[in-house]
């Protein structure tokens, strides 16, 4: 064991791997964490010393040895379930910590940040808006995950509208349980759809990339949704290129960035750019 790795404060219970770049972490803190808000996120890490993978394209920028690499993960279990944390994490091929962290096993440890941060979270919401839509392009689902897991024990007062956008169905992580929360949860409309369709032609649901449920009337005809920042949030997350197009289509309607600052008025676009 190194210096760097005497830190570590957490144990992998279990993984799963829907794709060799994609996969499920479930952590366990020595420490039990303080309670957290569905959406927030908390940084994960291990050691520079640890191998990448093998076939990793080489590292945007070297890590230097003997060093915590440190990133940011939304936390896709419920602030009801602090002691056993869920992450959904793609494999960045020349980044510096997922092609590390993509091999951890169960049994191995690594490093939970103490602190769990972030205002992505649905006590944002203004008490007149009555619908919230959640859009994520791939691993940006993981905080919509945790407030579902949450609005299944303790309903929130709104209507949700889930769009997420992935490359292939197989791509689509957690899409049977959003089915089943939609077939059973009050107040839940889930449309996953995906981009590759050459690579699956089999998919029989819906296509494209999900800018285009901003661009026409689909919301509301399909589900009466208004996108109006008097009435209806909106919330975006993972790909930055996704945020901007969509706050480039809402803000001819109104919708102005939700900030943390007092100073400025709370708006109605909430987002979280994961790089
Ligand atoms: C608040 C927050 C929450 C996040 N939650 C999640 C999460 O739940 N799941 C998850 O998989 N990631 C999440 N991320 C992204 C995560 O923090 C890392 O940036 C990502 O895992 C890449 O880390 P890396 O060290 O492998 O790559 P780095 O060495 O950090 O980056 C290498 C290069 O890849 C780019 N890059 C970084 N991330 C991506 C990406 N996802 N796709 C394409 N290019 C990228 C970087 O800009 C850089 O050019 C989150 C980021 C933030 C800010
Ligand atoms: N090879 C694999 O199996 C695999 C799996 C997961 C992740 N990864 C890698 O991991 C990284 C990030 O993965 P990720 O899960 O965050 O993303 P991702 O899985 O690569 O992409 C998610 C979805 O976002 C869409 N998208 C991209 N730009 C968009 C935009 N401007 N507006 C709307 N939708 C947009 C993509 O559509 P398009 O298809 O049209 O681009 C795709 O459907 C990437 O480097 C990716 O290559 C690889």
């Amino acid at each position: 064991m190194d210096a760097v790795s005497e830190k570590y404060n957490a144990v992998v219970v279990a993984r799963q791997a829907l794709t060799p770049d994609l996969f499920i972490l479930k952590v366990m803190p020595d420490k039990a964490m303080a309670e957290f808000v569905s959406g927030q996120y908390v940084l994960l890490g291990i050691s520079s010393n640890v191998v990448r993978r093998s076939g990793s394209e080489p590292e945007f920028k070297e890590s230097k040895a003997d060093r915590m690499i440190l990133r940011a993960y939304s936390i896709a279990s419920a602030g009801h379930e602090p002691n056993l944390l869920e992450f959904y994490i793609s494999v960045v091929s020349n980044g510096s910590l997922t092609p590390r962290l993509v091999s951890l096993q169960p049994g191995d440890r690594l490093m939970v940040g103490d602190k769990i941060r972030g205002f992505f979270t649905l006590d944002t919401v203004p008490k007149e808006h009555k619908t919230v839509v959640l859009a994520a392009t791939g691993t940006g689902l993981a905080p919509y995950v945790s407030m579902m897991r949450r609005h299944a024990v303790q309903p929130y007062p709104f209507r949700f509208v889930i769009l997420h956008g992935a490359p292939r169905s197989w791509e689509l992580g957690y899409l049977d349980e959003l089915r089943l929360q939609a077939r059973y949860l009050p107040r839940v409309a889930y449309i996953p759809s995906i981009t590759r369709t050459k690579e699956d032609p089999w998919w029989p649901g819906e296509t494209g990339r999900i800018t285009q449920y901003f661009q026409s009337h689909v919301l509301r005809d399909r589900l009466e949704v208004e996108l109006d920042p008097a009435k209806t949030s909106v919330f975006l997350c993972g790909n930055p290129a996704m945020i901007h197009e969509v706050g480039t289509l809402l803000e001819p309607l109104g919708y102005t960035a939700y900030t943390t600052q007092a100073t400025q008025k709370p708006g109605s676009l909430h987002t979280e750019e994961y790089w």
